[in-house]
């Protein structure tokens, strides 16, 4: 045994690797084998996906799954071939090479990578029982698979984690918990469990999704620094393989299986305010104005708990808010949207429609026993619906009309891990019953998809309640898949600069997770905040696909006024920028729901071969565009900053930098380092107070040109409903490319989809000589500089347009 071999596997545990296969035989691109009881498949699903299923015991071969959204995968073509005991599973990009004595898989492409490759001694099999017996459910066994770490593999990803971006030499726990207050590094699991590990191994990528909703573990190069291990307490062993070799492919692919986020109401990229609570109509009236009053945007309110009448779900507190129909209404002439929360825990109450519905129907999860299974939320005692059943999903999704009718714009779905308080903090204990639709399962076995049921039965119930929107739904807790339907926030965080620092990293996995639409609570939840730390959280925070302030009961106020100056003008500026990169952004949120590039990403995801920027988490990329560096300490006004291969242009200043380089910014408050890429036209609206308060127009691109060449294609649509689908949007390519001169090409729109605007404006910084400009070969004089800013006007067509700008004398 070698001494890499020597830790694993855990002594006494029990654990046997599969032994000998026997081919059973082959169906398309499914291979299919047995060693002893246990049914093996392998599977290509697409040229870059292989499925590993492993069924012990004579258990059928069964891959439903909430994670996965996509089951039928257009046949491919493949080559079996077998060769003295060994099998191989090909496509056009990616081979699974498959020994048979014993069973033992493992992957590679043309390139000769080999990735994703079982140890040889420990391959995948079942140790003995960590759950015992319930009643008269067998226990079952750990099931668990060995990979070699490939030759300088670096793993990612694996959703919401505290901690660094890069995740080897850790052992990520998947089991959704509402963790005590004050995240800190050491914390294994949070709210979400995302069983997907992103790897880079020497600028290639590839993913394994490891889809198990028992209690998993993964061990990424901690014990033995040569492997890693993927294991869970129960269930069948059923992982998926993402051959990249790109950081997009694998994300495409990954995003493809599990699904992809829905595309927004553009609302939902606006500022978005919140507190526990604005707890009456008066309040949140005087909030609504503060923002319109102080010139600060804001599209949307949300109302936690205690708008509810005792904290019974799907009602109002009519002495504090009388009228809720009304105040929506009102506000929304304001150009302000409400969100509200909802709870799963139903309170046990024989006056309460919705808590004797649910008893009378058998819609609540039941102790082993059979009776109602109750612990305490914020109503006191309750019961609590069981998401995995379809009918109950679909009454759940019903009494959101509860709240839609008065106006609420989207729902924010809490304490669905679920967040019990009895012992305070705890989660269901495994050996509660979900009936299920007629297919009972136990809790130790769907803990992990609650949050994610609760979700998709609010995402469903909008989606019948007002078939012509884009659901917004919010949602704390969810696993693999979850982004389909609803997006992300990271929980309770705290007003400490350790907890900005943390969400720069934090959003970036769960981007390279899938769950790009995703935000942290501005200023921090828990604790305090101050002047500085709101700034600099704001100039961060707008950079987050959702970009929301809020904070707990009991802290002092975080709005952005509530510290004065300068932190109040800070957050201005700030969310005014939000406003204006609305057209970026948006475009940003179609990309990722048509590919699953994420919305922030890091720079490993555009510069996989820049061993650099691999592990780099404190600063990141919003598209392709633009590269941000917060500030993360407090009396900091300089930071490092690391520019990638290319040229780019310091945003507030038009300093040129040629990357890759290591630079020292001065980034005093309201100036964050943030930094554009030469040549790539970033579309910017106008300034607004809320989205959709007038049309953009002008659409402005601003271009740094630079020696080289730049593209970017923007997306526009309604905004709203389902138009889009079928081709009621426009797509526009923009290019620019300098060299003698500088040509910018417009192409033609496509789609069915007309913007209301009349006018382009290009600005480019940086020009402080020009022999002249010529549009579609025509010479064009009505050009303007202002100061070594060239500003051109165009009129908004629907036709291609080249324009030329020729450098003057000093150019
Ligand atoms: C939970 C949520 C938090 C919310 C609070 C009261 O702690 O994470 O966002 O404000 O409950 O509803």
């Amino acid at each position: 045994m070698t001494e890499a071999h020597s830790k694993w596997p855990r002594a006494g545990d029990g654990y046997e690797p599969l032994g000998t296969a026997e081919i059973l035989g082959r169906n398309g691109a499914t291979l299919r084998l047995k060693v002893g009881a246990t049914t093996v498949e392998i599977a290509a699903l697409a040229e870059d996906l292989f499925r590993v299923g492993a069924f012990p015991h004579g258990k059928s071969v069964e891959y439903d799954s909430e994670a996965v959204a996509k089951t039928a995968w257009d046949p491919i073509e493949v080559s079996v071939a077998e060769q003295a005991g060994n099998l191989s599973l090909s496509t056009s990009k990616a081979t699974a090479r498959i020994s048979l004595n014993p069973l033992r898989i493992r992957f590679s492409d043309p390139s000769g990578r080999v990735f994703a490759a079982d140890d040889e001694r420990l391959g995948m099999g079942f140790a003995g029982r960590d759950e015992p017996a319930i009643g008269l459910c067998a226990p079952e066994a750990v099931v668990r698979v060995y990979k070699r770490r490939g030759r300088g593999e670096r793993y990612f990803g694996c959703g919401e984690r505290t901690g660094g971006l890069e995740k080897t030499g850790s052992r990520p726990l998947f089991w959704n918990i509402d963790p005590p207050a004050g995240h800190a590094p050491s914390f294994n699991n949070l709210y979400v469990s995302i069983p997907f590990v992103f790897s880079l191994q020497e600028g290639a990528a590839h993913g394994l999704l490891f889809d198990n909703t028992h209690r998993a573990v993964f061990d990424l190069a901690r014990t033995n620094a040569d492997l890693s291990c993927f294991e869970a307490t129960g269930g069948n062993l059923i992982y998926y393989v993402f051959c990249g070799p790109t950081p997009r492919a694998v994300l495409a692919r990954y995003t493809e299986l599990t699904g992809r986020i829905p595309m927004p109401p553009l609302w939902a990229l606006g500022n978005q305010q919140s507190r526990w609570s604005y707890r009456d109509e008066p309040h949140v009236r005087r909030v609504a104005r503060e923002f319109r009053d102080r010139d600060i945007p804001c599209d949307v309110i949300h109302l936690d708990i205690d708008y509810m009448d005792g904290y019974r779900v799907f009602t109002w507190d009519r002495d504090r808010f009388p009228n809720p129909k009304t105040l929506i209404s009102e506000l929304r002439k304001d150009g302000f949207r409400v969100v509200a929360i909802v709870d799963p825990g139903v309170k046990v109450d024989e006056d309460y429609p919705v808590y004797t519905e649910g008893r009378d129907k058998d819609f609540y999860c039941q102790t082993f026993e059979g009776e109602e299974y109750r612990n305490t939320v914020w109503p006191g005692l309750c019961a609590f619906p069981d998401f995995t059943g379809r009918r109950v999903r679909e009454w759940w999704g019903r009494h959101h009309a509860a709240l839609l009718d008065a106006g609420v714009a989207g729902i924010w779905c809490d304490m669905n891990e679920p967040a019990l308080g009895i012992p305070e903090r705890a989660t269901m204990p495994p050996d509660v019953v979900h009936p299920g639709d007629g297919k009972p399962r136990l809790h130790r076995q769907v803990h992990n998809l609650y949050g994610t049921l609760m979700a998709r039965a609010a995402h469903e119930g909008i989606r019948r309640l007002r078939p012509q929107s884009r659901p917004f739904v919010l949602t704390r807790s969810g696993y693999a898949g979850v982004q389909r339907h609803a997006l992300l926030w990271t929980g309770d965080n705290s007003s400490w600069w350790e907890h900005l620092a943390m969400a720069l990293p934090q959003l970036q996995n769960l981007g390279l997770s899938g769950a790009a639409w995703a935000g942290v609570d501005i200023g921090g939840f828990y604790d305090d905040c101050n002047g500085e730390l709101l700034a600099r959280f704001t100039e961060f925070g707008v950079f987050q696909p959702f970009c929301r302030n809020h904070s707990a009961k009991g802290t002092i106020p975080q709005e952005p006024w509530a510290f004065g100056e300068p932190c109040q003008s800070v957050c201005r500026k700030m969310i005014q920028l939000r406003m204006r990169l609305i057209p970026y952004l948006y475009t940003l949120f179609e990309e990722c729901h048509r590919t699953g590039a994420p919305i922030l990403r890091p720079l490993l995801f555009e510069y996989p071969d820049d061993p650099t920027s691999d592990a780099m988490d404190d600063q990141f990329l919003l598209g392709s565009a633009l590269l941000v560096a917060p500030v993360t300490r407090p009396g900091v006004e300089y930071r490092y900053v690391y520019l990638p291969a290319g040229t780019w242009f310091h945003y507030w200043t038009g300093e040129r930098f040629d990357g890759p380089a290591h630079i020292l910014a001065h980034a005093p408050l309201g100036q964050p380092a943030l930094y554009v890429k030469a040549n790539t036209p970033l579309p910017l609206g106008p300034s607004m107070s809320h989205t959709g308060e007038r049309p953009i127009d002008p659409l402005t691109l601003l271009i740094y040109p630079a020696e080289g060449r730049g593209e970017f294609a923007l997306y526009e649509d309604a905004g709203d409903g389902f138009g889009y689908r079928k081709g009621a949007y426009a797509r526009r390519s923009i290019s620019c490319e300098t060299g003698d001169g500088v040509t910018i090409r417009l192409g033609a729109r496509e789609g069915t989809f007309v913007p209301e605007r009349r006018e382009i404006r290009l600005e480019l910084p940086g020009m402080p000589s020009i022999g002249g400009v010529k549009i579609n070969g025509e010479t064009f004089d009505r050009y303007r500089s202002d100061g070594d800013r060239l500003v051109l006007r165009l009129s908004e067509q629907a036709g291609a347009a080249t324009v030329e700008v020729c450098f003057g004398s000093a150019g």
